[in-house]
């Protein structure tokens, strides 16, 4: 796998009324005005066709892409009270290049695929080392696949990679903005919170140190060091642990992000012995309840979802910052 993933050239605008009678898109964004003025904005004929390569299926969305960065302008302008709907700060969500990165992943994710992307962002990110600065979220993970500790996580990256192609067609985007948009669609997506992700990170060009992630044989002031280091609390720690919410280490439902991560964990289910109950959570996790302090939040999320979402927003937030270097700084 190469950093650079951009297929075709980027192309001119073509005309695609297609994409407007799109149902699923109108329905979901444009009110009918907006649609139909964007049209007839759009409407213009392009002087040149750009040769289609061998994989129709991409140029085609890619127009359509390029229709949608046509049209974000003018809906903005048009009705700017309209990302209310979206639930989360406007400010951070509606830009032409969000909505784009958006709307390219809401086709390639699924709830089944969801864990792995979200993990990712783990992955990528959690390499970072206050100490040098070092690690990081910096899209360093597509050089490190064949390290140990990232194993199963190329399926996941394909997944991102073919968002990426199509987005690439249309408005390039980091690896880095690429996984932190997506761990935060794939929260979302399984009823999580909506998460909003600054844009403009910039890709590493190799990868980051070895080493820094931790390893799930930790105990609890073990984990808590870790973390410290990337500069997280044990509030912190505890918050994105509940990331394991999602697939299958037996914390309720695999595709649903919910607290019961925390409410299973203060039953320390393992401990009863026979069948499934004895595999579910990792020693990370049956570590967490075995720390006072971790306790103390453990009890608080499992009773307060709403608190555990607002404090893992904030910890994923802080998480796909870490080491990370941007564009216009
Ligand atoms: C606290 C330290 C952590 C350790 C030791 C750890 C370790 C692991 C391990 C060993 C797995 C199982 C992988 C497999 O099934 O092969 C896993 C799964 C997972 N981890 Fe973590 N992890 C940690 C923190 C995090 C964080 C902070 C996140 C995200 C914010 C995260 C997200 C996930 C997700 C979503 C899965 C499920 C993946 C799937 O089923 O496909 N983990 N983790």
């Amino acid at each position: 796998m190469t950093a650079t993933t951009t297929l075709f050239p980027p192309f001119a605008s073509s005309p695609n009324l297609q994409f407007f009678s799109d149902s699923k898109f109108n329905k979901r964004r444009f009110p009918p005005s907006v649609v139909a003025s964007a049209s007839a904005v759009i409407a213009t004929p392009a002087p040149d066709e750009i040769p289609i390569k061998d994989d129709f299926k991409y140029v085609s969305s890619g127009r359509r892409r390029l229709m949608l960065m046509v049209a974000l302008p003018i809906f903005f302008s048009m009705n700017e009270s309209s990302t209310e709907g979206f639930g989360v700060k406007a400010a951070e969500l509606s830009t032409k290049e969000y909505l784009l990165i958006q709307d390219v992943l809401k086709e390639v994710l699924s709830k089944g695929k969801a864990a792995g992307v979200l993990r990712l962002v783990f992955h990528d990110a959690g390499t970072f080392d206050m100490e040098d600065n070092s690690g990081g979220m910096n899209g360093s993970i597509i050089y490190e696949l064949e390290r140990p500790e990232n194993g199963g996580l190329k399926k996941p990256m394909k997944v991102l990679e073919k968002a990426k192609k199509e987005i690439d067609l249309v408005d390039p985007v980091s690896w880095a903005d690429m996984i932190a948009v997506g761990g935060a669609e794939a929260v979302a997506v399984c009823g999580g919170p909506k998460i909003p992700i600054k844009l403009g990170r910039l890709d590493s060009v190799g990868p980051d140190p070895e080493g820094k992630l931790p390893p799930e044989s930790l105990d609890a002031s073990g984990l808590k060091q870790c973390f410290q280091k990337k500069g997280f609390s044990t509030r912190e720690l505890v918050a994105l642990s509940g990331a394991h919410t999602l697939g299958s280490k037996g914390f309720g439902n695999p595709t649903v992000f919910d607290n019961s991560y925390f409410k299973i964990l203060l039953e320390k289910p393992w401990l009863s012995g026979a069948g499934m109950s004895s595999m579910i959570g990792l020693p990370s996790d049956r570590a967490l309840v075995e720390d006072d302090e971790c306790i103390r939040w453990i009890t608080k999320y499992a009773v307060d979802q709403n608190m555990f979402f607002n404090d893992f927003k904030d910890a994923y937030i802080k998480l796909v910052n870490s080491g990370a270097r941007w564009k216009n700084s």
